[in-house]
């Protein structure tokens, strides 16, 4: 069973398929209108399942617009009107569903629920965030990296700000696909050592730097998110923005980096806080690409989980 779990459980090849994959299915629409079907449609006759128990905008427009272009059909469903983990368990809600659907995506608090929907289902399961990792955006990142720049291998991300579920995925992506990321923060928000350990574990650097601007020194991308992301206490959020403020990505901080270095943000962003306008509407910045490629990325990831 292909699940896309996450990008530290997905092999090296597999990762790599789909990124040259979604670069093809791209380069194919070129001009297209948005709603019309690929050609090939290798997901006709195939319904896919999208649960979201957190709000979103990208990933519930793109994976739906994803499957309608590979010819398949959708159903939405909020966490909140289902019986998931409420009335039922996880296990039992996995059952039924694939008895009902060829794929199911779903974005959830726990990574627990992600891991026993997997488990327990008959057909591939996609995460599409928990609050510790969010694979199919850091695809996309990739995907975006690349198509302005070339191969990723060997090159310097830095991640500022808060070390959340979205930095665990670029760590997971750094042992995968070979380069080496910095994160730079105050130290209470340092991701979580598993995830730098592991990185490190597959011989690429990782560093933790507390002066941001040493930290961007020679970097051939830069990367943050919001302050406060949505698993987090509202409550905490004046020390978020006390503790997250050095960190703010501003065009004095992107003067470090190398002159041709990107700048990214998975969105929705609170603009000028964690990073200013100038550098989100800037040279360096190709966020609404990093948009767009949710839709490419996430297309070859399905075809890769259904083995179309
Ligand atoms: N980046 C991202 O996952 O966006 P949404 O929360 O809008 O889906």
């Amino acid at each position: 069973m292909n699940h896309f779990l996450d990008i530290n459980t997905t092999g090296v090849s597999d990762l790599r398929g789909m990124i040259d994959s979604a670069l093809a299915m791209k380069t194919a629409r070129n001009g297209r209108p948005k709603g019309a079907l690929d050609d090939d449609q290798p997901l006709k006759d195939h319904m896919v399942a999208l649960i979201f128990e957190k709000p979103s905008t990208r990933t519930r427009v793109s994976f739906d617009v994803g499957v309608r272009q590979m010819g398949g059909q959708t159903m939405v469903l909020s966490g909140k009107e289902m019986q998931l983990g409420h009335g039922e368990t996880i296990a039992d809600t996995a059952r039924v569903l694939s008895r009902y659907v060829d794929l199911i995506m779903i974005r959830t608090f726990e990574e627990q629920v992600l891991h026993e929907l997997a488990e327990y289902a008959d057909v591939p399961v996609i995460n599409g965030l928990t609050d510790r990792s969010h694979p199919c955006q850091i695809m996309a990142d990739i995907l975006t990296y690349e198509e302005h720049r070339g191969p990723i291998a060997g090159k310097k991300v830095v991640w500022s700000g808060d070390g959340n579920n979205v930095c665990a995925s670029f760590l997971h992506a750094a042992g995968q696909f070979g380069f080496d990321l910095t994160f730079t923060g105050p130290e209470v928000l340092d991701p979580e050592d598993v995830f730098v350990a592991e990185a490190r574990s597959k011989g690429v650097t990782v560093t933790l730097e507390r002066d941001p601007a040493k930290a961007v020194k020679g970097a051939d991308l830069v990367v943050t998110d919001t302050w406060v992301s949505m698993h987090d206490a509202q409550s905490a959020r004046e020390r978020r923005h006390n503790q997250l403020r050095p960190y703010q990505v501003n065009e004095e901080l992107m003067a470090h980096a190398n002159p041709d270095a990107l700048f990214m943000h998975c969105l929705p962003a609170h603009r000028d806080e964690e990073a200013t306008s100038t550098v989100m509407d800037g040279p360096h910045s190709v966020i609404f690409d990093e948009a767009e490629n949710r839709l490419h990325a996430q297309k070859a990831v399905m075809r890769w989980c259904l083995g179309k």
